[in-house]
């Protein structure tokens, strides 16, 4: 799995149906002798733990892999990395890597591929747990209202959860700083600023400043930023009722949201990191089925 766009709709809703199911005590355990690895060629501490814990409930075998001290360091390529763990009998792989599309090299890796976040690309697995949080809260997601505000152009998970998002019937608004939002993201939502937004959204998903990902330092202070599109605790009162917070992590606390609202009633930030999980079993399950493994 690369990318939503790949995913059909009823394919995104049977992994969210797995994924729920995962969370409400259903197990699964693979038959026989199965490996995979996780290949982080970018930090992480949420994707790839949930990942390596979610691979452990189905009772596979993790193989340890530490990019910073792999061959890669030596010049060897993705691609013949990846044919390498191929050939060493590992079954399956999540891959996170820098570059957009990274994935566009590896036509030839015969194991399933699960992409752990590429660039500016793509999130598909966040993108699952995060619609299983807002299914368990909902129940639908026609006709809600999401709000992502912040670093939009930068974020993959803005990508991913737009697209899905518009595709299950949900209206995707964006905000944020203008220079962060581009032609392309308007495709799949329409640019609002934070206060027109925030009485309506029955979602406000929050962004992280991908810092690491500008050309140039940013033009404005945390403490503006925070004060322009941040979630202020004064914006968080103009919220509807029933409306939840997220944020696909890490945050930066104090910027885009006050750091006493990140653990808030209606935060579902840990929320979301505990299906990373169950989101994760579902993936892996679907991908080595595809491939005729059998679990019990
Ligand atoms: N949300 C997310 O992808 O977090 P990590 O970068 O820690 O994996």
């Amino acid at each position: 799995m690369f990318t939503i766009t790949e995913l059909s709709t009823e394919r995104i809703n049977r992994i969210v149906t797995e994924a729920l199911a995962f969370a409400n005590g259903k197990t699964a355990k693979i038959e026989g002798e199965v490996f995979c690895s996780n290949l982080f060629f970018e930090d992480s501490t949420r994707t790839k733990t949930s990942f390596d814990i979610a691979e452990r409930k189905l009772g596979l075998q993790v193989v340890p892999f530490d990019a910073s001290n792999s061959s890669v360091n030596k010049g060897e390529s993705l691609y013949d990395t990846v044919k390498t763990i191929e050939s060493l009998g590992v079954n399956l792989v999540v891959i996170r890597d820098k570059k957009d599309r990274y994935f566009d090299e590896l036509k030839n890796i015969k194991i399933p591929v699960i992409n752990g976040g590429d660039g500016t690309g793509n999130h598909p697995s966040q993108c699952m747990l995060d619609l299983m949080t807002i299914y368990q809260e909902f129940g639908k997601f026609e006709g809600l209202k999401v709000g992502i505000v912040g670093d939009v152009k930068h974020s993959r998970v803005a990508n991913s959860n737009a697209e899905a998002l518009r595709r299950l019937g949900a209206k995707v608004y964006f905000s944020g700083p203008e220079q962060w939002f581009d032609e392309g993201a308007l495709i799949n939502g329409t640019y609002l600023s934070v206060d027109e937004m925030i009485h309506d959204v029955d979602v406000l998903m929050l962004l992280r400043i991908q810092h690491e990902r500008h050309d140039s330092k940013m033009s404005f202070s945390a403490s503006e930023y925070h004060r322009k599109y941040g979630l202020t605790k004064e914006r968080e009162k103009a919220m509807k009722k029933e409306a939840i917070i997220m944020h696909p992590a890490p945050i930066n606390r104090g910027v885009e949201i006050d750091t006493d609202l990140v653990e808030c009633e209606r935060s579902r930030i840990f929320r979301q990191m505990q299906n990373g999980v169950f989101a994760r079993m579902a993936i892996l399950k679907e991908a080595l089925e595809n491939q005729g493994y059998a679990f019990k």
